[in-house]
């Protein structure tokens, strides 16, 4: 008879990085390719600063907003996310609310309590799961493992356009600046600080096309998967 793959080898590719590195994009690319079911982890943690705003849940208040996380209704549906069957894809991409994902972000108890949320999504034929601590903490046994980066200005152009073609206004200096915080909170906070992990491959994307970044991954993941 023949073996039952268990749980755990399912395959998974973790991608982090810092913001507007391009994560969300390749990775859904990368998942795409192979056929692989997506998490993107920044998305939960958006969806919580959403839901804490129009709750008046207040960031500093964690134990609060590990109640919240317990109670809310999150589904995601061909690229939508869903909250309390309210489709809220285009409000969580806003920047108060990256900035306040950022902010209830170094809680302790918020990450905690996302972290089955999270593992949930490793289901055959496999996961690309992209954020910050994917591959450190989420995911420590994760088939490859990519630390994708870009420099502050190369991000903010990108999120630039980004922003614009949704149709919000957006201002170079702005978003530098708030990039450049939004970074130094998430790599300095105390818990799953944004940092590679020791067996990551790192991936420069600043003077990369996507479909170069795409490929690049694509060709570790052949080279380790079994
Ligand atoms: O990737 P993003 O910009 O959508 O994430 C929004 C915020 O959520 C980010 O600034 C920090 C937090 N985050 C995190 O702490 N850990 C993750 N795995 C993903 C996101």
């Amino acid at each position: 008879m023949k073996p039952t793959r268990p749980f755990h080898q399912t395959p998974v590719i973790t991608i982090d990085g810092p913001t507007a590195s391009g994560k969300g994009t390749v990775a859904a690319l990368v998942a795409a390719t192979l056929g692989f079911h997506l998490l993107d982890s920044g998305a939960l943690y958006r969806l919580t600063a959403l839901a804490s705003m129009r709750y008046n849940i207040d960031a500093a208040d964690a134990e609060a907003l590990a109640k919240l996380i317990g109670a809310l209704h999150i589904t995601f549906r061909e690229g939508c996310a869903q909250l309390d069957g309210v489709d809220v894809s285009a409000d969580i991409r806003a920047e108060p609310v990256g900035n306040r994902a950022s902010a209830i972000a170094v809680h302790p108890d918020v990450r905690k309590a996302l972290i089955a949320r999270q593992r949930a999504f490793r289901k055959v034929p496999g996961l690309v799961a992209d954020g910050r601590d994917m591959g450190t903490v989420i995911f420590p046994d994760a088939t490859l493992k990519v630390f994708l980066t870009a420099s502050a200005e190369a991000r903010a152009a990108r999120r630039h356009k980004q922003l614009i073609q949704k149709g919000f206004s957006a201002n170079m200096e702005d978003l530098l600046r708030d990039l450049r915080e939004r970074d130094t909170r998430d790599s300095s906070r105390t818990v799953a600080p944004l940092k590679p992990a020791a067996d990551a491959k790192t991936l420069d994307t600043s003077a990369l096309s996507i479909d170069q970044a795409v490929e690049q991954i694509i060709g570790w993941f052949n080279q380790v998967r079994v």
